[in-house]
């Protein structure tokens, strides 16, 4: 089975670039289920409803989300009627939405996602461990799930890599977010998970991390508070993975990078077509 996990969509310039770019990428993989990180979608701060439908509407089947989701408000009553759209798990009970879903893939297989939010150098929130552990006790890959994906929302690279670690043999995918810079360290680990530290955004590289880089450069140097952050306009990279899995175990064959667009070296599944 064919999953595509695609990074922090980042203002205009990132909706833009992912509803160019990703009913093509379906169409030329011939991919069954894509998750979509949009948390910065809305002018880099949280995600309206109309930007979700939009996203679900280029070919998303899910969309996760991180520290921002509350940004627009309209989320805190959206996300109810929206079970495509998961916010982290570790929201305190009783939080608007769900923190994992399940859903069906294009190929009809049951998919499993969850979004956690770390704790290290973020807003605290509750353990993610124990109420992704109690998910995936329901949800076991190979016999109630055919394919399990978990998007781990932290700013520290250290605390994505110990989820990967974790899950490894338990989820199709642990990918990273919220950092917004691809690493270069996807790989199958042992156990048979696909992981990356971070998938990148789906955003303009030439600014910083998706947003405008005159702000965030005359704060850092003049430490004086100043005007609003805004999203960088230049053309953006839409920045994920792919990953290929075995539909007996729901395990990954292989992950690879794809970058469309913009600034960065582009790279995309060739193996896939291959295939
Ligand atoms: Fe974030």
């Amino acid at each position: 089975m064919r999953l595509m996990f695609l990074g922090d969509v980042v203002g205009r310039s990132g909706r833009q670039a992912l509803v160019t770019h990703l009913p093509r990428l379906i169409e030329r993989f011939r991919t069954d289920f894509v998750v979509v990180n949009g948390e910065n979608a809305a002018g880099g701060f949280g995600i309206t409803e109309e930007i979700a439908e939009e996203f679900l509407d280029a070919g998303a089947d899910c969309i996760t989300t991180g520290n921002h989701v509350w940004d627009q408000r309209e989320a805190l009553v959206f996300i109810a009627r929206e079970p495509r759209m998961i916010r982290p798990i570790n929201f305190p009970p009783g939080t608007p939405g769900a923190g994992a879903t399940m859903l069906t893939a294009r190929n009809g297989a049951r998919v499993f996602v969850a979004n956690v939010m770390g704790r290290v150098f973020m807003d605290a929130l509750d353990d993610p461990v124990r109420p992704l552990e109690a998910a995936l006790d329901y949800h076991r890959l190979g016999s109630e799930v055919d394919a399990a994906i978990v998007d781990v929302h932290c700013e520290a690279t250290s605390e994505k890599q110990i989820f990967g670690h974790m899950l490894d043999g338990r989820v199709s995918l642990v990918t990273g977010t919220h950092t917004h810079v691809p690493t270069a360290d996807h790989r199958v680990l042992p156990g048979g998970t696909a992981f990356i530290t971070d998938a990148g955004m789906c955003g303009a590289f030439d600014g910083v991390i998706g947003m405008d880089k005159e702000e965030p450069g005359r704060r850092y140097i003049e430490r004086t508070p100043g005007q609003r952050m805004t999203p960088a306009t230049g053309a953006a990279t839409v920045c994920g993975v792919a990953v290929d899995t075995d539909d007996r175990t729901g395990l990954a064959n292989w992950i690879a990078p794809i970058r469309v667009g913009g600034d960065l070296e582009p790279a995309v599944p060739t193996r896939w077509e291959t295939a």
